[in-house]
């Protein structure tokens, strides 16, 4: 008897269900997302028969309630769906720049960039949220509109708990609220967590939208908004509101070893990167010393210098500037850029240039991936860009309003907020999109749904979208062990690479005789994934944040 409970223990122990973190496993359909209220609501809309789009604009403007944040009706973002019947679409509603922007407006008299993209009335784009959702849900969706916006209502109207989360984030950023009366009354107060958080404006708002999504536009909430703007230096004009329409472009696909990839087109920067990176990955010995080690890290690190590189000097509005898409993905061009690298050294950014043809992080943006039962998948990103955006509320609206016009390239040269640089073609121009780094990404393998995966973390967001694919396709992880590995960040500029906690200062060091500068980060973005294998439907909720998966 003794025996045969040691070998079943010994059994047990060598299985992965036993020992690695374990996933939320469903059959059915699975929302996963960064605060635990939106899953719930995501999961109910999935439960009683809505489709995957459904839930998605469920989820998107429950998280507007309950993840001020991130969640928004006053940003933009990408949504990325792929459906049972093998049809695939991304929407693009990101912001745009107002008619009133220009190239130099946020130089002061010598020419340097004042803090004017980043916070305040000037620093917004035109959101494309409203209209992005409308959009979906009109030509994808199954229920009624209404009935997807009646959660966010009433999470509005009736109130939420406070988490300590919540608590925590709107502390944070009092000082800022400080500064803006309509922020501070109702998102600046010293909330405790177990409060009840009740945004009666916000609530209001979304009863007009509820009746007619144009009312953002075009309506009531338009005119307040504009004339909020008037009043107080900002540019978006209701002109700007009517004018503002998401857009539905081809999906930008790829392959990976037995993997098709689709994922996000320019604006984005990341879909092209990604593809890029794992086009140099693929034709590499890059895994061979095993996850984690140095040898590996090392030969990630130069993939991802190199493609930030190019990302600096090619990438911008596909609408405006002429995005070398084909280029910068070519086997050909891949293979140059892989015959580059030197498997043992760290090349200096200085050294690589944009082929030939950086940074703190105020966090928040926010990602979810939700799969219904007929299988139907959607990626989604969206946000404010920094926390909480540009602080701003407009008075009597009751949502926060973005900071995206510092994701464009305000000197040409010079690093944003993200520390990133960026080039001529990410420059101001009214009407333009700003370069995202997005990256809503699918896995479909043998023409069936096998990954849903993204997140947020600005400049982070592509290479730790990356470095998920890569611990579920080639390091065998399941989905919450891959999105909760510690992770490494490289953007050409700065030249270092920022390793999350997790590491061993042994591997560190032997980076650092390779060549490379190393400096320690608490978080290298959130990543939450899907995986869909063997009849069950996985959801990985990223353990930095209090997301959760949710479904049945
Ligand atoms: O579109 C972008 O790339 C940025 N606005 C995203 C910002 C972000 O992810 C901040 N987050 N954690």
């Amino acid at each position: 008897m003794t025996r045969l409970l040691a070998v079943l223990l010994a059994f047990l122990c060598m299985t992965d269900t036993v020992w690695a973190r374990q996933p939320f496993r469903a059959r059915n359909g699975i929302v996963v997302t960064e605060e635990p209220i939106a899953a719930d609501v995501g999961a109910a809309v999935l439960k009683s028969g809505g489709n995957a789009v459904d839930a998605a604009v469920a989820v998107a403007l429950a998280l507007a309630v309950t993840y001020p944040v991130a969640g928004n009706l006053g940003g933009g973002g990408f949504l990325l769906a792929r459906f049972a019947d093998g049809r695939s679409t991304f929407i693009d509603f990101r912001e745009r720049a107002p008619r009133k922007s220009s190239r130099d407006m946020y130089l002061d008299a010598q020419g340097k960039p004042t803090r004017d993209s980043i916070e305040g009335w000037r620093a917004s784009g035109v959101p494309g949220t409203v209209r992005g959702l409308a959009l979906a849900h009109k030509k994808y969706g199954g229920k009624p509109w209404k009935e997807l916006v009646e959660p966010a209502v009433r999470l509005a109207r009736d109130g939420i708990l406070v988490s300590y989360g919540l608590a925590q984030t709107l502390s944070g950023a009092a000082e800022r609220f400080n500064r803006y009366p309509a922020s501070k009354e109702i998102f600046g107060q010293p909330y405790q967590p177990g409060d009840t958080f009740i945004q009666r404006d916000l609530a209001r708002t979304l009863e007009r939208i509820s009746r007619d999504p144009d009312d953002f536009y075009d309506g009531q909430t338009a005119h307040k908004l504009a004339k909020a703007m008037a009043a107080n230096g900002g540019l978006i004009t209701l002109e700007d509101l009517k004018a503002y329409k998401p857009i539905e472009r081809e999906v930008l696909k790829g392959k990976y070893k037995d993997f098709e990839i689709l994922t996000a087109p320019p604006p984005s920067s990341g879909g092209i990167g990604l593809l890029q990176m794992l086009g140099v990955l693929e034709g590499s010995q890059y895994k061979e010393a095993g996850w984690g080690a140095a040898a590996t890290i090392h030969y990630i690190v130069e993939t991802m210098r190199r493609y930030y590189a190019d990302r600096s000097e090619y990438l911008g509005d596909p609408d405006f500037t002429k995005v070398p898409v084909r280029a910068l993905t070519h086997p050909e061009y891949i293979r140059k850029v892989r015959s580059s690298i030197d498997a043992e050294r760290a090349s200096s950014s200085e050294s690589v240039r944009p082929g030939s043809l950086g940074a703190y992080e105020s966090s928040e943006t926010t990602h979810f991936s939700i799969v219904d039962k007929a299988g139907n998948a959607v990626s989604l990103t969206y946000t404010l860009n920094g926390g909480h955006g540009s602080g701003v509320t407009a008075p009597g609206l009751g949502f926060l309003l973005n900071n995206e016009m510092d994701d464009f390239a305000a000197k040409p040269g010079m690093a944003n907020m993200f520390g990133l640089v960026q080039g001529e073609a990410n420059a101001i121009k009214p009407g333009k999109r700003p370069l995202s780094s997005m990256t809503p990404t699918i896995l479909v393998r043998d023409g069936k749904l096998f990954m849903v995966v993204g997140g947020p973390g600005g400049g982070r967001i592509i290479t730790s979208v990356l470095q998920t694919i890569l611990n579920v396709v080639d390091f065998g992880m399941n989905v919450q062990d891959a999105v909760d590995a510690p992770r490494f960040h490289h953007q050409w500029m700065p030249d270092k690479i920022t390793m999350e906690r997790g590491f061993s200062p042994d591997t560190i060091r032997l980076l650092q005789q390779r060549g490379h500068t190393v400096e320690t980060a608490s978080a290298v973005a959130r990543v939450f994934a899907i995986v869909v294998e063997n009849g069950w439907v996985q959801g990985g909720a990223d353990g930095r944040s209090y997301g959760k998966s949710e479904g049945f």
